[in-house]
């Protein structure tokens, strides 16, 4: 994955981001509620959404958990940042997740939504956070895997399985980093015409899809076109790994 695309891929997207990859405020709680949970996020934590993007889910968080302290919310691009609406109680942090891994301070709990795979020395990462992290604090992971079930060309859907983090890789690293690991998942079924799904494939809303050249990805959707010429309506699974780390 280069930094290239991830680039032109953050920066192009910001402004969409919320309207391709909310789905619905459903799906979105379905994923917090859990979230909240397992990070046992209580009002007196201070709380990082690391890869936070345009805080989709902490926003979402606060609204279940009156947090105390403001969310610290870091993204290296200030793109996906600046779609934080304002009056939200969230500091914004423009940086990778490495360097802020880095810095000195001290949190309770720590979300990394489908951001961990942007991020390559995982192994390091883990350990700065455990270090960063008070007694009794926690990291959670929630990510897709590498193996996606969504209705994709076959290229990319093969691209994935090195794009995506492996869990059992990181879980096995987070366990070397100090971290009691616990894990668990949620499976969410979308349903949206085609149409829409193939809008969204066009503007490539994962950045696995903006790795492929503009000739490759319309391929790709005449593909598409061909597999679901009968059908109107799509319905396909999307499944999230939840894996959590606790310090003792
Ligand atoms: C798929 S988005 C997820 C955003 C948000 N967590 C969510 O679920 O809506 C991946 C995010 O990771 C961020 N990202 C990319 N490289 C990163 C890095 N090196 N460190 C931290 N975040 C990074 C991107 O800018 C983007 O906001």
């Amino acid at each position: 994955m280069t930094t290239d695309v991830l680039q032109k891929h953050y920066t192009n997207l910001a402004d969409d981001y919320d309207t391709y990859l909310h789905y619905s405020g459903e799906f979105v709680r379905s994923l917090t509620q859990k979230m909240v949970a397992m990070l046992d996020l209580q009002p007196d934590d201070v709380f990082v959404d690391l890869g936070g993007g345009t805080g989709m889910y902490s926003l979402d968080i606060v609204r279940q958990v009156p947090l105390r302290h403001r969310v610290v919310l870091v993204d290296p691009f200030p793109e996906m940042l600046a779609m934080v609406p304002e009056g939200e109680p969230v500091d914004t942090v423009a940086m990778d997740g490495l360097q802020f891994s880095e810095r000195p301070g001290r949190y309770d709990k720590i979300l990394i939504k489908e951001a961990v795979h942007h991020i390559e020395d995982r192994p390091r990462l883990f350990r700065n956070v455990f270090d960063r992290l008070n007694p009794g604090g926690a990291l959670l992971l929630v990510h897709v895997p590498p193996e996606l079930d969504y209705p994709l060309f076959d290229a990319a859907l093969e691209r994935s399985l090195n794009w995506h983090a492996d869990p059992d890789e990181l879980a096995r690293q987070m366990k070397d980093a100090g971290f009691l690991v616990e894990r668990d998942s949620l499976d969410f079924e979308h349903e949206m015409p085609k149409e829409q799904y193939f809008d969204m494939v066009r503007a490539c809303y994962m950045s696995l899809l903006t790795s492929f050249s503009d000739e490759e990805l319309a391929a790709g959707l005449k593909e598409m076109e061909r597999k679901w010429a009968d059908i109107e309506i799509l319905k396909f699974n999307d499944h999230f790994d939840y894996i959590a780390g606790y310090k003792r």
